[in-house]
């Protein structure tokens, strides 16, 4: 792998100046005044993958976004692994957050990035990451030193629960045949502070509608004797935790698998900068159910959240009103073995029996997904850790990252194949928010470690057979 670092090292500067290009399509999935932009990436991707002589690139259309493929298959006989990223990115607002426009990268130093971050919407969620397995895959053809098979999967629509990508994995399993799935969309712990991702969590995510009266009334003429949805949704919402965090849907809690003293043990030990944290965010104090860590409440139990609350009157000044109806966004993020439709309905039966008589309630579910966890005593992890090992020169720690990637359960069931989660990103880039980020070190190192494991892997399976 000597010559592929040298090559790395001596296309830096280009490497960077190609991501910075693809910072600047607006492919925000969520949004339908974006689908022009989003399908330009996708094709810009598709040429990246020819430019580095793949033997195979195609752009698939799905009823939504497309999917990019590509593959270069040196050798039936060598290992093949697929590498899953994707190109959509969250939509940016609030605009008037950013300290420089969302898709005109800047480069501008940070205190965890001395070396100098990349602020676009993208630029870690998850283009800078999937980028650089283009990159490294360059590399390692470049200098006729890839030790397998290469094969891309680079979806669209990621940020919107990837609808359409399980029927793609489905109808096109024989395509996407591998040895393993790696993965780079998700966080270490710090720049000195290597790990792998063992553990995603799930999602359910619902959305309510409260109903009172059938139009909206003068708050004075009908206030207190009618049921006021918005004052009632505040009022069931708060009873679905209790004093101690914990939540309150019967049976909520019921296939959650406790984690053993020893894996507590071995995730709390991992270094938290407490100060550092609540300095960061802005806060006095954390908050969370009683009895466990930040890091575990973050990480491995189970959640419930207000993404998103609405109703009544919210324009300048004052109306008296009673509104007729209110809305919440509501997700509940999900550990091993919570199934996410069997949460929704857990949700949806509840949320109807704490309604009152006064109101009608609509629960209408949105995308969830599994959670899942990953071993650390296989091949596939060994390979990682030892990449990265590697390239820190530092030991490696799993951890468990407490975002969802809903396609990585589905992998595991419809290609049979053991996922790697090798991410690069920090925790604070602020992926989803306003100014996220993505650190020049981290993009660099993240390219340099690639070839270690595509190797150790390929020496790993030589090895066992
Ligand atoms: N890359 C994230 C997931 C992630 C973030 C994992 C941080 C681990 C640490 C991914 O792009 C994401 O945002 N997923 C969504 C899933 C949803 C839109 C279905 C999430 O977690 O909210
Ligand atoms: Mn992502
Ligand atoms: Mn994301």
């Amino acid at each position: 792998m000597q010559a592929t670092q040298e090559y790395i090292q001596a296309n830096r500067d280009r490497f960077l100046e190609e991501l910075l290009e693809l910072l600047k399509i607006p492919s925000i999935s969520a949004d339908p005044a974006y689908v022009s932009q989003v399908r330009q990436m996708a094709d810009a991707i598709a040429d990246h993958l020819k430019v580095i002589d793949f033997d195979r690139v195609e752009v698939f259309e799905t009823e939504g976004h497309p999917i990019v493929y590509g593959e270069i298959i040196k050798d039936a006989a060598l290992p093949t692994v697929l590498i899953y990223g994707h190109y959509d990115v969250q939509p940016p607002d609030p605009l008037d957050l950013w300290n420089s426009p969302p898709f005109e990268p800047e480069i501008r130093k940070t205190e965890l990035h001395p070396q100098g971050a990349i602020f676009a919407r993208g630029s870690c969620d998850d283009k800078g990451q999937f980028f650089m397995h283009i990159k490294a895959a360059e590399a390692m053809i470049r200098c006729d030193e890839l030790p397998c098979n290469l094969k891309f999967l680079i979806e669209g629509e990621e940020e919107v629960g990837s609808d359409h990508l399980e029927g793609f994995c489905k109808a096109n399993n024989q395509l996407l045949t591998c040895d393993v799935i790696l993965i780079s969309d998700t966080a270490i712990i710090a720049n000195d502070t290597p790990s792998i991702t063992t553990g995603l969590r799930g999602l359910s995510y619902v959305e309510v509608e409260v109903t009172g009266p059938n139009k909206d009334l003068h708050s004075g003429v009908y206030g207190g004797a009618v049921a006021n949805p918005v004052n009632v949704l505040a009022s069931m919402i708060a009873s679905l935790q209790d004093q101690d965090g914990r939540i309150t849907i019967p049976g909520f809690y019921d296939h959650v698998i406790d984690l053993s003293e020893a894996e507590r043990e071995a995730l709390n030990s991992a270094r938290f900068e407490r100060d550092e944290y609540k300095r960061e965010l802005g806060i006095d104090a954390e908050q969370g159910e009683e009895g466990y860590t930040t890091l575990e409440r973050a990480t491995t139990r189970p959640t419930l959240d207000v993404n998103g609350i609405w109703g009544g009157y919210i324009g300048e000044g004052a109306k008296t009103v009673l509104p007729a109806k209110a809305f919440a966004k509501i997700s509940m993020r999900l550990v091993p073995n919570q199934d996410p439709d069997h949460i929704t309905e857990l949700f949806s039966s509840h949320f109807q029996s704490i309604a009152p008589p006064s109101v009608k309630v609509k629960v209408t579910p949105h995308h969830g997904g599994h959670p899942v966890v990953t071993p650390t005593d296989s091949i596939e992890y060994q390979a990682a850790a030892k990449a990265m090992s590697t390239a820190f020169e530092k030991e490696v720690i799993p951890t468990r990252g407490g975002g969802s990637i809903p396609i990585v359960a589905l992998f595991q069931e419809v290609l049979g194949v053991k996922t790697v989660l090798m991410g690069f990103g920090l925790d604070s880039d602020d992926i989803h928010s306003p100014n996220e980020h993505y650190g020049i070190f981290n993009f660099y190192k993240g390219i340099e470690t690639i070839p270690y494991f595509h190797h150790n892997y390929a020496q790993l399976k030589k090895d066992q057979s």
